[in-house]
């Protein structure tokens, strides 16, 4: 995969999620409009990339064709980061610092998801970056807030018959991540115990991802946070064609 030269001022789009997932192949179809051999990424990689025809952005929707104004406003980065768990460090760094970014696209491969080590591994993933979202809102300096990150789960090949549906991919996802919560914060405990510190409390507030209490974790209880979670399936190979045209549409909404 060749690299351009990208200006830093255009609208960027993170994707994160397992080693994989699909994360690669998508970008490889946004540059080139056709799916190409991908191998595990042990980098991070910008593209430019340009809104398909057939979807007009939110902020074009009074300009025409032809107007430079409407074409500038259908480019966007699309920045692809490496899943694997020791290379994560590239996804946090785009998360600490995301200038620029207007979303964050979460990419599972939703028959992964449907077998337990592939759906926790996805679950826990998932749940730092929330977490990390979080952190972010409420820690932010300016009364304003920071800007709002909403999340694409991106359900990605659902050509398998193995594939869980959109719906199942959510719920098995709020599901495990209600779980990861709940051991983090034993963890986050033993630990506090062990050492006797003083601030235990606060830390596990600030530790624990949504709303407080034992009722089961649920992607809306984001909204708090400025972070909208939705959830859309789709897939990058297979099938007759590739389908991501629901990813485009909420990347136009965003852009
Ligand atoms: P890392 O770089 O390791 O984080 O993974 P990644 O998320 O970039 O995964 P990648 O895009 O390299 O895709 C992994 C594998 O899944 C490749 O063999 C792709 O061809 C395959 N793949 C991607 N999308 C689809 C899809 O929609 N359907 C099917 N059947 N296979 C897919
Ligand atoms: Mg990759």
């Amino acid at each position: 995969i060749y690299r351009k030269q990208t200006p830093t001022s255009l609208p960027g789009f993170v994707l994160l999620g397992p080693s994989g997932a699909g994360k690669t192949a998508f970008v490889t179809l946004a540059e080139r409009s056709a799916v190409a051999q991908t191998h595990t990424s042990t980098s991070p990689l910008a593209i430019d990339a340009i809104l398909p025809d057939t979807i007009v952005p939110t902020s074009a929707h009074y300009r025409s064709p032809g107007d430079p104004a409407y074409e500038r406003a259908r480019r966007l980065l699309l920045q692809d980061t490496p899943g694997h768990g020791k290379l994560r460090h590239f996804a946090a760094a785009q998360l600490a610092n995301p200038i620029n970014v207007r979303g964050i696209i979460f990419v599972v491969d939703a028959a992964a998801v449907a077998d337990e080590a592939g759906l926790n591994e996805a679950a826990e993933y998932l749940h730092d970056v929330l977490l990390a979202l979080q952190k972010r809102y409420t820690g932010a300096k300016t009364s304003k807030g920071p800007k709002e990150i909403p999340v694409l789960i991106a359900a990605n090949k659902l050509d398998l018959f193995t594939a869980l549906p959109p719906h199942l991919v959510k719920i098995s996802l709020e599901r495990a991540i209600s779980e990861v919560r709940k051991s983090k914060a034993k963890g986050l405990k033993d630990s506090g115990v062990a050492m006797g510190g003083e601030d235990d409390g606060l830390d596990e507030e600030r530790e624990w991802l949504g709303e407080g209490g034992d009722g089961p974790f649920e992607f809306r209880q984001m909204e708090e946070v400025g972070t909208t979670v939705t959830v859309k399936g789709g897939n990058v190979i297979g099938g007759d064609a590739a389908d991501v045209q629901s990813w485009w549409e909420w990347i136009a909404e965003h852009l």
